[in-house]
């Protein structure tokens, strides 16, 4: 059987392997090179693309390659939308301030009026996010400010610091994380695309997918561990943790045998941010003292996993760094996962689009091991 083809039928002998290496679909978004550590996106390294992409671009080259059209008014249809999202907000209070922020989203995006279309549903996502969580505090929704750009208009409707060099930080993460290939809530979102089902519908798979902590959900937990092993060994608390039959959140990669190359983009945009913060000493202490704290962690685990794994390389993966990034800049660990679906969700619709351009169903097989009939 060849590497990259399931055998299928009731006959197949092949062992479910979580489709590790099965190649499903043709892409001209992204590719990953594991062994390499390296990211292209659009055709760029990600490390390169932060430099010189702002998140509205990135999307609009990304929708650009899917669809073979220039999208030339992206930044300006991205803030109408989350106009248009924002005045949605009164009706969906209800699902907006649901205790999670996850179910609160996908709620939000399936009753929503503002537009069911692949850029309406790109606005309302840090519109959503952020009026669910004043809700949840208790405030008022804060209205998108006409003329910003994506990422520094969601630490505004947060109410938080949005300065420039705060609002880049959170452009890099947004740019870095917008797509990854066939990740699983990628996956998800074309598996329903394929189906002909609608925008919403493929979004919202893909949602329920990122939320899972193998995927998504990993980088709130990793501040935990950074806060459980402040005061204490960190060696000893991992050894507790896998001892118990836990994960060490952030560590792993399915595709990188070496350090994810975006955990890299997310210490330097932390080192960046630092010197910027001059003005408020304690904030730029607290962020240099956690980067330190957390290479310190991501150490002790990348050893310890090493001599329990010497053959499988666990590296720290996009969610170690992305905990201590988003931190950084004051987004609560509630709101770590539903702001990483703000930046995949260009990656998932320009997915969206190139897997309807197929026109094909997808739809693998499994192998039967159930009783047979008498
Ligand atoms: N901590 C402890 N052990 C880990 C581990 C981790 N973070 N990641 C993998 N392993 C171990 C598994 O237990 C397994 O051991 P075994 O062969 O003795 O059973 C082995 O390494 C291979 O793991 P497997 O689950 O087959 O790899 P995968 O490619 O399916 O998993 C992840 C990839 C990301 C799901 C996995 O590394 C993980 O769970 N990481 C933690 C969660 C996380 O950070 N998620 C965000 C991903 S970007």
């Amino acid at each position: 059987m060849e590497n990259n083809e399931l055998q299928v039928g009731t006959r197949a002998t092949s062992k479910p392997s979580g489709l590790e290496g099965v190649v499903v679909a043709e892409t001209k978004l992204s590719h990953v090179d594991g062994e390499r550590g390296e990211l292209i996106i659009a055709g760029t390294h990600a490390e390169a693309l932060v430099d010189h992409a702002d998140f509205e671009a990135v999307t609009a080259r990304l929708l650009e390659l899917a669809t073979s059209a220039p999208q030339p008014n992206l930044r300006t249809q991205l803030a109408q939308a989350r106009a248009a999202a924002f005045a949605t907000v009164p009706a969906l209070r209800d699902s907006l301030a649901l205790p999670d922020a996850m179910d609160a989203l996908l709620a939000a995006i399936a009753r929503a009026r503002s537009g069911r279309d692949a850029l309406s549903v790109l606005g309302a996502l840090p519109v959503y996010v952020a009026a669910g969580e004043r809700l949840r505090q208790g405030l008022p929704p804060i209205a998108p400010t006409p003329g910003l750009r994506h990422a520094e208009d969601f630490l505004t409707m947060l109410g938080l610091p949005a300065d420039a060099p705060r609002a880049k930080a959170l452009d890099v993460y947004l740019v870095t994380v917008s797509d990854h290939s066939l990740n699983a809530s990628t996956f998800a979102a074309r598996v329903v695309a394929s189906t002909g089902s609608d925008v919403v519908s493929s979004v919202a798979a893909a949602l329920g997918a990122l939320k899972g902590p193998l995927h998504g959900g990993a980088p709130g937990p990793v501040l935990d561990m950074l806060d459980a092993t402040l005061a204490t060994d960190p060696r000893a608390w991992l050894e507790r943790e896998i001892a118990a039959g836990r994960r060490i959140m952030g560590m792993g990669h399915r595709i990188y045998r070496v350090r994810d190359p975006r955990a890299y983009v997310f210490e330097r945009a932390l080192s960046r941010l630092e010197p910027e913060m001059a003005a408020d000493p304690r904030a730029s202490q607290a962020i240099m003292a956690r980067l330190a704290h957390a290479r310190r962690v991501e150490h002790s685990a990348e050893k310890l996993l090493a001599e329990r794994h010497p053959d499988r390389p666990l590296r720290a993966n996009v969610e170690f760094y992305t905990a201590v990034l988003l931190e950084a800049l004051g987004i609560p660990r509630t709101l770590f996962t539903p702001t990483f679906a703000i930046g995949r969700c260009a990656g998932w619709l320009a997915h969206i689009e190139e897997q309807r351009r197929t026109g094909k169903l997808i739809r693998p097989a499994a192998r039967y091991i159930g009783p047979l009939p008498a």
